[in-house]
């Protein structure tokens, strides 16, 4: 399946709408990127806000996201210049494109950690850490070699721009069809080992039982900011992935489905990091390292370990190609179909920049290389100011343009095409929906931004 907008396919069946919308949505994000803001925001508070973002918001951007693709069949950039003539909604368009490119640049830092956590399984190096320290001074030490980092850093975008310049989607489409549900199929029986873990329970007590005195501005905006991420939302992934959609598909049905699954994986994830986390007495805030200082103590202790790993870091390297795949195609599909550039121009060009880009986040993990901006780490920031900013700030806009701008009788024309039955059933539906739109979403959003920069 193509994502550039010139070849215009269409998914073969509702399945495969969902399948490759839930192949975006579950990724680094997942498994890496939850557990680990869970550990740093008071666990179950944070999750709590996570699920009542990705419900109440979540949910409506992502109908209105796919809406909007399946209605203009075109790249976020042209879908608004379809839509409306006024240059701000194309540049609303050009910031997802812009979000996409910086989220791209970190994630493939952190895609290059399971490469290399690939290597240090083949080699049996891994099983050499059953004490939780062990296991995280060796990380540090990996992550402090410039080497080490930048190089894996390098293979991920060398790998990732050469799928998107051969255009082998079909290969990595049918990989991913394997991998993903191993993957899923290896985190549940990670779930079960941990829970078989003495003293995981309380792992699962701070998962689940809210200490509600933790949540503040800064947590409210990180599950945000994750529910956003999680589901590729607010940056035109999700419109791109909605153009190759047919209009007798349920959009609505099938947002709840991705957003159901996408949850489940997150919740999966947390539940094997932070048994593990507390059976081992580790401590659940250390960041972005999380589940490599975590997961290399469970391999080392159950039985068949070794290939546990090499599987679980292959399939993990495979959930974050598709991911920066995806994340590639939106911005060279976006100088292919606007600029007229050739596309292997396109993906050598911003490849390669991304490449460079990542190199300053490649370099955050040691105090020798590292560039500090407003206390944040490179990495911090460009995290920070992509997901945390710039996906609300794109999913506020889709909220208002939907639920405003864009004319809700055709809105509601548009949304009523494939899931007549729907609602017929339950009518109330789209008016709670346009009301999530055009007040809730917007207000929370904004809200929660300002108040997290201090404004209000
Ligand atoms: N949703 C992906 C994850 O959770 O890993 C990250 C992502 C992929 C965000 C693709 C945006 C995107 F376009």
């Amino acid at each position: 399946m193509s994502i550039s907008g010139s070849n215009r396919e269409q998914w073969g069946s509702k399945a495969g709408f969902i399948l490759a919308a839930t192949g975006s949505a579950v990724g680094l994000g997942n498994i890496w990127r939850f557990p680990y803001l869970a550990g740093e925001n008071g666990g179950a508070a944070f999750i709590f806000v996570y699920i009542f973002c990705v419900v109440l918001i979540g949910i409506p951007v992502l109908i209105a996201e796919i809406l909007i693709g399946r209605t203009t069949q075109k790249n976020p950039v042209g879908s608004f210049r379809t839509l409306h003539k006024s240059k701000f909604w194309r540049g609303i368009g050009g910031m997802g494109v812009v979000a996409g490119f910086v989220i791209l640049s970190f994630y493939a830092v952190v895609a290059g950690w399971t490469l290399g956590y690939i290597f240090e399984a083949v080699t049996g190096n891994l099983l050499n850490y059953d004490i939780a320290e062990e296991a995280s001074s060796h990380f540090v030490e990996l992550t402090a070699s410039p080497f080490w980092n930048v190089g894996l850093l390098a293979l991920v975008m060398i790998l990732t721009m050469a799928i998107v310049y051969f255009g082998v989607q079909k290969g990595i489409e049918r990989g991913s069809k394997i991998m993903m549900p191993l993957l899923f199929v290896l985190l549940i029986g990670l779930m079960f080992y941990g829970l078989t873990m003495e003293g995981s329970a309380q792992g699962l007590t701070y998962l689940f039982n809210p200490d509600w005195s933790k949540i503040n501005t800064n947590v409210i905006l990180a599950g945000l900011g994750q529910a956003f991420f999680s589901m590729s939302l607010g940056m035109g992934a999700m419109l791109t992935y909605g153009s190759y959609m047919s209009r007798k598909e349920n959009v609505p049905t099938s947002a709840v489905w991705i957003a159901v699954l996408d949850t489940s994986v997150a919740l999966i994830a947390g539940i094997c990091i932070f048994s593990v986390v507390f059976a081992t007495g580790q401590n659940p805030d250390v960041g972005p390292s999380l589940i490599f200082r975590t997961l290399p103590v469970v391999f080392t202790k159950m039985p068949g370990g070794y290939l546990f790993a090499i599987l679980f870091f292959v399939a993990l390297s495979l959930a974050a190609i598709t991911s920066t795949v995806s994340l590639l195609e939106v911005t060279t599909a976006y100088f292919v179909d606007e600029k007229k550039w050739p596309r292997k121009k396109a993906v050598l060009i911003i490849g390669t920049i991304t490449l460079l880009l990542g190199v300053p986040s490649a370099l955050s993990f040691s105090p020798n290389t590292s560039v500090d901006v407003f206390g944040f780490t490179f990495f911090g920031i460009t995290e920070f100011i992509s997901s945390n900013l710039m996906l609300p700030i794109g999913g506020f806009f889709i909220a208002i343009f939907v639920g405003w701008i864009w004319g809700f009788d055709k809105v509601t024309e548009y949304v009523k095409e494939g899931s007549e039955k729907l609602f017929e059933r339950f009518p109330w539906m789209i008016k709670g929906w346009k009301i999530v739109l055009r007040f809730i979403a917007p207000i929370l959003i904004i809200i929660v931004l300002l108040s997290s920069l201090g404004i209000i």
